[in-house]
């Protein structure tokens, strides 16, 4: 008995040092998006944080939308290890930004955090709107999971 409750008990940390070493969320601070009024172009700018200590990453959009925020192809981050999407649903009900980082040879680490509608409002000016997030500046992206890189 003394012998199994020996190796029950080192069997959680062995089975976890063996399975995700990584922190299990992003943190993103200062984001915003924004499409600029009497221009045709948009604006998405955030700093993410991979892991508790890891340096800060910037990651930016500008680019046409023009009133719309636009949707944003798989781009890199100021570190190449990291990279971002954004996926506005056509409906406007959601708008979730995706975060992408390198978590070993031949995998990534991908989570996505849903902006809910209500978080982007319109803004008009005169003959033209422009899109814009109006919800908190920072925010967490739980769940993430692993990809084939
Ligand atoms: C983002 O991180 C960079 C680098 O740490 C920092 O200089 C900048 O002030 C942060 N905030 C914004 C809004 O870019
Ligand atoms: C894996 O992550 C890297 C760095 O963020 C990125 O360049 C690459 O496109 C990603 N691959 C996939 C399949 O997401």
């Amino acid at each position: 008995m003394k012998t199994f409750n020996t190796i029950a008990a080192l069997l959680p940390a062995a089975v976890l040092g063996a399975a995700v070493p990584r922190a299990a969320e992003y943190s993103v601070t200062d984001f915003s998006a924004a499409c600029i009024a009497h221009s045709t172009y948009c604006a998405l700018n955030f700093n993410v944080t991979t892991s508790a200590g890891a340096p800060t990453v910037t990651c930016s959009f500008f680019g046409p939308g023009p009133d719309y925020l636009p949707a944003i192809p798989l781009s890199g981050c100021s570190d190449p290890s990291v990279s971002f999407s954004f996926a506005p649903a056509a409906d406007k009900s959601a708008f979730p930004l995706t975060v992408v980082s390198a978590a070993g040879p031949g995998t990534n680490l991908t989570g996505t955090y849903v902006i809910p509608g209500a978080d982007v409002t319109l803004d008009n000016n005169g003959a033209v709107v422009d899109e814009r997030y109006i919800g908190g500046a920072e925010f967490v992206i739980t769940d993430l999971t692993t990809i084939p890189a």
